[in-house]
C-alpha cells in the first residue's frame, strides 16, 4: 500500500515537471487530485483496511495529498509568473529611444493667399459669401448676360453634369467662374426687402472648373475670388479706389496699379487691373515678361441687366464687381512657374510655404 502511494506521488510529481501551460496543469489536477484519481480511490478504500493499517496508510495518503496540492500550487504560481513576465516583456518601453519626428501640417499656398485676401478685404468691409459649385447654365451664363450661343462662352468651356436634353436650354454644369454667386447673393439680399434692397459688400471665393487642356499655365480646376459691391451711386471711381487700395494693402504701400479697358458680358464698362511688377519694381523682368506690369484681376461696373436679374433696379442702384485667381497671384508672388504643382500634392512643393 505504502509502496503504491509512493508510486502515485512519484508519478504525479514527475508529470508535473513537464507541464508548461494552465490547461495541462488543470488536467493534471483532475488526474491526480480529482474524485476518481488513484490517490482519492485510496481514501475510499481505507475502510477495508485493518485497524492497524488504517492510520498508517491514512497518514501517508494525507501526506501525499498535501504534497501534491503544494506542488500544484507552486507550479500554478510559477506559470502565472511566467505569463506576467511575458506580458511585461511584450509591453516593454524603451524610454531612451529617440522619438519619431511628428510631421507638421501646413496651409496650402492657395489657402494662404485666399486668407490674406479675406483679411485685407474684410478690413475694407467685405463679407465672405459662399455659393455653390454646381450651377445651372442660366445662373452661370444666361443671367450674367451671356445669351445661349454667345461667343464669350467659348472662353469658358464647361463640364456638363447633364446634357440638358431634359432641361430645355438650361443644363447643369460645374461653375466656370464664381460670378453666378453674384446673382444668388443679390437675390438673397433683395428678398430681405424687395422694395428697397440693402447694399451688398461681399467676396465670393471658391473652386471653378473648365474643360481645359492641362498645361503649365492652365488647370481644369482652380479658385477664384469674386467681389461685389452694390448700392446707391457707386461709381467707377469707387471701383478704382477700392481696388488700388486693395493692391497696396495686399502687395505693399508703394505698389502702383493701372486699369486697362477690357470686355466681360456682365460688366459695363469693363477693365483689367495691372499692378507694378513686385519682382523687378517695374523695370522689366521674366515674371512680368519685360512689361513692368502684372495683370491681377478683371473688373467693371455691374451691367444693368445683371443688376435687374439680381433684383436690384438699375435706375436706382449701381455697383462694381471684380474677379481674380488666387493661384495666379500665388504664382506671381512666389515665382512658381507651373500651375500643376498646386494639385500635385508633392510635399517638396508644399513644404516651401
Ligand atoms: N468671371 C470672370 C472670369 O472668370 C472674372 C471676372 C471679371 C469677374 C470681371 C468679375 C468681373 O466680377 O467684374 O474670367
Amino acid at each position: 500500500m505504502i509502496e503504491q502511494l509512493e508510486q502515485i506521488e512519484r508519478q504525479a510529481l514527475g508529470e508535473l515537471e513537464s507541464i508548461q501551460d494552465d490547461e495541462a496543469l488543470q488536467r493534471w489536477k483532475v488526474n491526480h487530485l480529482g474524485r476518481s484519481s488513484p490517490l482519492m480511490k485510496t481514501f475510499d478504500g481505507l475502510g477495508k483496511l485493518t485497524k492497524e493499517e488504517r492510520p498508517i496508510i491514512g497518514r501517508r495518503a494525507n501526506e501525499v495529498k498535501r504534497s501534491l496540492e503544494a506542488a500544484f500550487e507552486e507550479r500554478n504560481q510559477g506559470l502565472r509568473q511566467v505569463a506576467i513576465q511575458r506580458a511585461l516583456a511584450a509591453e516593454r518601453l524603451d524610454v531612451s529611444l529617440p522619438g519619431r519626428p511628428a510631421w507638421r501640417g501646413r496651409l496650402h499656398p492657395t489657402t494662404q493667399t485666399l486668407r490674406e485676401m479675406y483679411r485685407v478685404l474684410g478690413e475694407m468691409g467685405f463679407q465672405v459669401y459662399l455659393s455653390r459649385e454646381v450651377e445651372s447654365d442660366e445662373m452661370n451664363f444666361q443671367l450674367l448676360n451671356f445669351p445661349p450661343n454667345h461667343p464669350a462662352r467659348e472662353m469658358q468651356d464647361s463640364f456638363y453634369v447633364d446634357t440638358g436634353t431634359q432641361r430645355g436650354d438650361n443644363p447643369i454644369l460645374l461653375r466656370t467662374h464664381t460670378s453666378p454667386g453674384q446673382i444668388r447673393a443679390m437675390r438673397e439680399f433683395a428678398a430681405l426687402n424687395p422694395q428697397d434692397p440693402p447694399p451688398v459688400r461681399i467676396i465670393l471665393p471658391g473652386m471653378c472648373f473648365r474643360y481645359e487642356q492641362i498645361t503649365y499655365r492652365s488647370e481644369m480646376q482652380f479658385n477664384q475670388l469674386e467681389g461685389l459691391a452694390v448700392g446707391r451711386q457707386i461709381t467707377m471711381g469707387d471701383l478704382k479706389g477700392t481696388l488700388s487700395d486693395f493692391a497696396r494693402r495686399m502687395f505693399g504701400q508703394q505698389v502702383r496699379s493701372r486699369f486697362r479697358a477690357s470686355h466681360f458680358p456682365f460688366t459695363e464698362p469693363s477693365a483689367e487691373m495691372d499692378i507694378e511688377c513686385f519682382v523687378c519694381g517695374g523695370e522689366g523682368c521674366q515674371v512680368c515678361k519685360r512689361s513692368g506690369w502684372l495683370e491681377i484681376l478683371g473688373c467693371g461696373m455691374v451691367h444693368p441687366v445683371v443688376l435687374r436679374n439680381g433684383g436690384y433696379d438699375p435706375e436706382r442702384y449701381s455697383g462694381f464687381a471684380f474677379g481674380m485667381g488666387p493661384e495666379r497671384i500665388t504664382m506671381l508672388r512666389h515665382k512658381i512657374e507651373d500651375i500643376r504643382y498646386f494639385w500635385a500634392n508633392d510635399p517638396r512643393f508644399l513644404e516651401q510655404f
